[in-house]
């Protein structure tokens, strides 16, 4: 019997077995993982290439020799590429390659040992079965949306052909990643293999019993599972789909518009004829300045500071256990996510009803957590100790302080409990806006007090602000991040100042909000123009729901720290709703909106009357302007006083924390895209007109006079 024939480039191994005339690719790039570029698409052509040459083949699987299939686009190359012929060219040549594929003549399967994600997942698709392997850490799926662009290697239109219009939109738009089982329900994959050695075995039998499949798509005629194209039915599927994305982001993003149109002009088309609109219509994105803000602040930044890029490193922390204090809404939060991590954790409180609070928040999140079993249930229940009493805490390793937002309690606390600490403990406050540094004039060791500022709801929210008061030591910070690593948390790390970064930014926007209202801006209009600006949450929504009064209560504490400036139209309508009308927040009922059973309704009519008048200047343009620039300005005054020390976690915090427009890539991205000379124009007017607030720090003059950006590429 003959020898197995094999053949190696860059990018595949490749071998073929005469025996069964099944020829294997494996993708295994230098590197941990499989991307597409320039080495992938050669090395994949050549080997098809000699595949297709050798002699009795009846078959090919594609596989992968590294923990993923194929992770997808090469994002430097998709990046840094401006040039529409170029980019056109790029990803023309590898359809053209995935179209050889499933056009060679013998079945091809795709062993998909590893996650198939984006263009990865796309070369599954463009062979004729796939089996995946029944592993918790296999995914398929296609995220380009989330990066401002749509799959381009024939996404938009072999999975509609393959699974149907409404699945194949559902994936496209929410980037949505399926784990194996999942994938197979919804016709995603074929097949799944338990190892995978059956997996091969699986691939070769489904090869011997295919000999002659073509795709559905060159078959006489296409059958679509689903509603037919072109049919009443189907044109429903993609009005829902508009209106769906229209909603949920007003229209700002324009990749998923794309994505259905795409879908929709190419799904009635012959298969080659579809493939040149969606190329046109990636091409049109990849190249677009939307897609490289939002590659450079979600991809780049957010890895970077995922790990921990410029920052400390210990590779000991030290922190077993935690005691939170206070059993609030952000200290039941703490409590369950440190116990997720392996933590002791002691919830303490000095209200019994508190802790009853905090317990029964912990046990809803417990239930929440499907997959775990009841032993693990009961180790995470019997991790959390709720007390009422000091002494349990004699030795933790970190205390997270999360009493009420009040300058004289927390010295209090920390004076009573700091001596509980173990040798080498560390204390953390997690203030929304108390500089660390007078905070920490009540510690014993400020080298080992640090600010960890979460937002709420902790177990869902993605950041964690670090603070470094004027003492904090560089260990503290190291170990402080390692624990940030192990809640899993997206950290950004700044320097003190009242509001540090992200509550500076967001009273801002919330506070023009009310600002607004004083003036007589119609509140509908309001909460339209920014979600036109592409703010995740508009303003009055989102007062409503971090309370009016705790607004109020942080205008008092900020007039200590900044003075006068925070008295305005706004502040004193919100006094007038919330002590006058006794509308306070959406957990009560009344605020900006009205709310029936716990749910809004409608803005508040009686907002009209609080009104100073009616401004001469309004419109959604011009509201959004406000909005946006209210909080580019406060930025730039964090990067002018040195509060942000990285500018990426200026980008990172707001998109992460406050949901800063991502479509804009964040504050330093917008106003770089606008351009900074433009931008002191802008808001030297809306300080003219709208209040000294707008005012630009000197910093931002000189990088506009010098025609620099914030974030040089
Ligand atoms: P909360 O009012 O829900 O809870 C505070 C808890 O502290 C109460 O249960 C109270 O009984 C307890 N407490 C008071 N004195 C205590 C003491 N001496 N020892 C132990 N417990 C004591 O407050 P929330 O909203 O959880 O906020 C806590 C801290 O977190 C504040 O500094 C706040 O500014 C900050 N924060 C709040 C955010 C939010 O969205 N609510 C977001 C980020 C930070």
């Amino acid at each position: 019997m003959s020898e197995t024939q094999t053949h190696q480039n860059a990018a595949v191994k490749a071998s073929f077995d005469p025996a069964n005339g099944v020829a294997t690719l494996t993708l295994a790039m230098p590197g941990k993982v499989n991307v597409l570029n320039d080495v992938f698409g050669h090395g994949l052509k050549e080997a098809l290439d000699w595949a297709k040459g050798r002699e009795g083949l009846r078959g090919i699987i594609i596989g992968s020799a590294h923990k993923d299939f194929c992770a997808g686009a090469d994002i430097d190359g998709l990046y840094a590429e401006r040039d529409a012929a170029r980019m056109h060219k790029v990803v023309t040549e590898l359809c053209a390659l995935y179209r050889e594929i499933e056009t060679s003549g013998v079945p091809v399967v795709a062993a998909l040992t590893g996650s198939a994600l984006g263009g990865g997942y796309e070369l599954a698709l463009s062979c004729h079965h796939r089996i995946a392997l029944n592993d918790a850490r296999v995914k398929v799926g296609l995220p380009e949306v989330q990066l401002g662009v749509i799959p381009g290697a024939g996404g938009t239109q072999r999975l509609p052909r393959i699974v149907g219009i409404q699945p194949a939109l559902e994936m496209i738009l929410q980037g949505q990643e399926l784990r194996a089982p999942k994938a197979l329900k919804g016709g995603f994959v074929d097949a799944l293999a338990e190892s995978p050695e059956a997996l091969h075995q699986a691939a070769v039998k489904w090869i011997h019993e295919n000999p002659k499949v073509k795709q559905p798509w060159d078959e006489k005629k296409l059958r679509i599972p689903g509603p037919r194209p072109g049919s009443p039915d189907a044109r429903n599927i993609f009005m829902g789909a508009c209106a769906m994305i229209a909603k949920r982001t007003a229209g700002v993003f324009t990749a998923p518009k794309r994505a259905i149109s795409a879908m929709q002009e190419g799904i009635s088309l012959k298969f080659d004829e579809a493939m040149k609109i969606e190329n046109r219509y990636f091409v049109e994105l990849a190249i677009s300045d939307q897609a490289k803000d939002m590659i450079r602040t979600l991809w780049y930044y957010r890895n970077a500071a995922l790990k921990h890029e410029g920052l400390p490193k210990t590779d000991d922390a030290g922190l077993a256990s935690v005691a939170i204090l206070g059993a609030g809404m952000m200290g039941a939060g703490l409590a369950f996510v440190c116990a997720q991590a392996g933590m002791k954790v002691f919830l303490k409180d000095i209200k019994q009803e508190a802790l009853d609070a905090g317990v029964a928040h912990f046990e809803a999140e417990l239930a929440k957590k499907r997959h775990l079993d009841d032993a693990a249930k009961k180790a995470l229940r019997d991790r959390m100790v709720p007390t009422l009493a000091l002494e349990d805490l004699e030795g933790v390793d970190l205390v997270i302080e999360a009493v009420f937002e009040d300058l004289d309690l927390k010295h209090r606390v920390t004076k009573e409990t700091e001596p509980r600490l173990s040798a080498n403990g560390i204390w953390a406050s997690n203030t929304s806006a108390i500089p660390i540094t007078d905070l920490a004039a009540a510690s014993a060791h400020a080298d080992r007090f640090i600010g960890l500022h979460f937002f709420s709801p902790v177990e869902k929210m993605p950041l964690l602000e670090i603070i470094k008061g004027k003492e904090t030591s560089e260990e503290t910070l190291a170990r402080s991040l390692a624990f940030c690593r192990a809640i899993k948390k997206l950290p950004i790390v700044v320097n003190d100042g009242y509001g540090f970064y992200t509550t500076r930014v967001f009273s801002a926007y919330i506070l023009e909000g009310a600002q607004l209202v004083a003036e007589g801006h119609d509140p509908v209009l309001i909460e339209w123009a920014a979600r036109q600006a592409g703010m995740v949450v508009p303003p009055l929504q989102v007062f409503d729901e971090v309370t009016l009064t705790l607004g109020l209560k942080a205008m008092k504490q900020g007039r200590k720290y900044l003075g006068e400036v925070v008295d305005n139209a706004g502040t004193a309508l919100l006094d007038k709703i919330v002590n006058a009308h006794k509308r306070p927040s959406k957990a009560e009922g009344a605020g900006f909106y009205e709310y029936e059973g716990g749910r809004r309704k409608r803005l508040w009519p009686g907002l009209a009357e609080l009104a100073q008048g009616k401004p001469e200047l309004t419109g959604v343009e011009y509201i959004a302007d406000r909005l946006l620039f209210a909080q580019c300005v406060q930025a730039a005054h964090c990067v002018a006083d040195g509060i942000i020390e990285q500018r990426r976690d200026a980008e990172v915090g707001a998109i992460f924390g406050i949901g800063f427009a991502p479509n804009t890539g964040g504050p330093l991205s917008y106003m770089d895209r606008m351009g900074l000379d433009r931008v002191v124009e802008k808001l030297d007017a809306l300080a003219k007109e709208a209040g000294a607030r707008y005012t630009p720090p000197a910093q931002l003059r000189e990088l506009a006079e010098a025609g620099r950006k914030y974030l040089e590429d």
